[in-house]
């Protein structure tokens, strides 16, 4: 994985001057609504180029001790496959340490935006506000090889080993021809 990871950093050094990231879509969804209902999740295109995903997940059962995340790179071909990343963690545990390296890459996209950025227990709801995709391109493509082409993020949130919810992000990987 180790390795994997300095080929990433290679290659994406090499790519990122040429690469564009823009969302294309996002679902998320509550798999207990007894325990979460999402107010908002949408992607607002602001012009052409800007575009921001709001998230805002009402919670019913807190506080919030315990959470498994499971996240998966998708890449469409024929269909949306797996594409090299594909974890499940201990969302308490890494963010008291931060210490993977990947999963940290994903965490410092909505750190700044979204106030899931401390550490557990979580009192109160979620919010994912005006996450831009500037921001994103810069510090991620550096770090995965991603020629161009539709991918996703899929996602999905679980306490105490029960799925509460999924949140998929779509978006699209362009050479910038300037
Ligand atoms: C698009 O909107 C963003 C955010 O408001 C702004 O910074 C940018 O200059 C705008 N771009 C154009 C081409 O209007
Ligand atoms: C999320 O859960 C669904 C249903 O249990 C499963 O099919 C899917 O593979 C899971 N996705 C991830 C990223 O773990
Ligand atoms: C956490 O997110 C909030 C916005 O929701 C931001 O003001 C704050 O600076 C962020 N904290 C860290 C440690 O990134
Ligand atoms: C989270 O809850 C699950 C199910 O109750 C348990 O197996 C796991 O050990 C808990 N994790 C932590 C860090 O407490």
């Amino acid at each position: 994985m180790r390795r994997l990871f300095n080929v990433f950093i290679i290659m994406g050094s090499l790519m990122a001057i040429h690469t564009h990231m823009t969302f294309t879509n996002i679902k998320c969804g509550s798999k207990d609504p007894t325990f979460a209902i999402f107010k908002k999740c949408f992607i607002k295109a602001v012009n052409r180029t800007h575009k921001y995903v709001d998230v805002y997940v009402n919670l019913y059962k807190l506080p919030i001790d315990n959470i498994t995340i499971s996240f998966r790179l998708m890449r469409h071909d024929h269909g949306y496959k797996p594409f090299f990343i594909d974890y499940t963690f201990d969302g308490c545990k890494f963010l008291r340490n931060q210490k993977h390296p990947i999963i940290k890459l994903f965490y410092k996209i909505y750190q700044g935006s979204s106030n899931i950025n401390h550490t557990c227990p979580y009192d109160h709801d979620i919010i994912v506000d005006h996450l831009w995709t500037g921001n994103i391109e810069s510090d991620f493509l550096k770090y995965i090889p991603m020629i161009n082409g539709d991918y996703a993020v899929y996602s999905n949130w679980s306490t105490d080993n029960i799925m509460r919810a999924y949140l998929n992000l779509y978006f699209r990987v362009t050479e910038r021809h300037s």
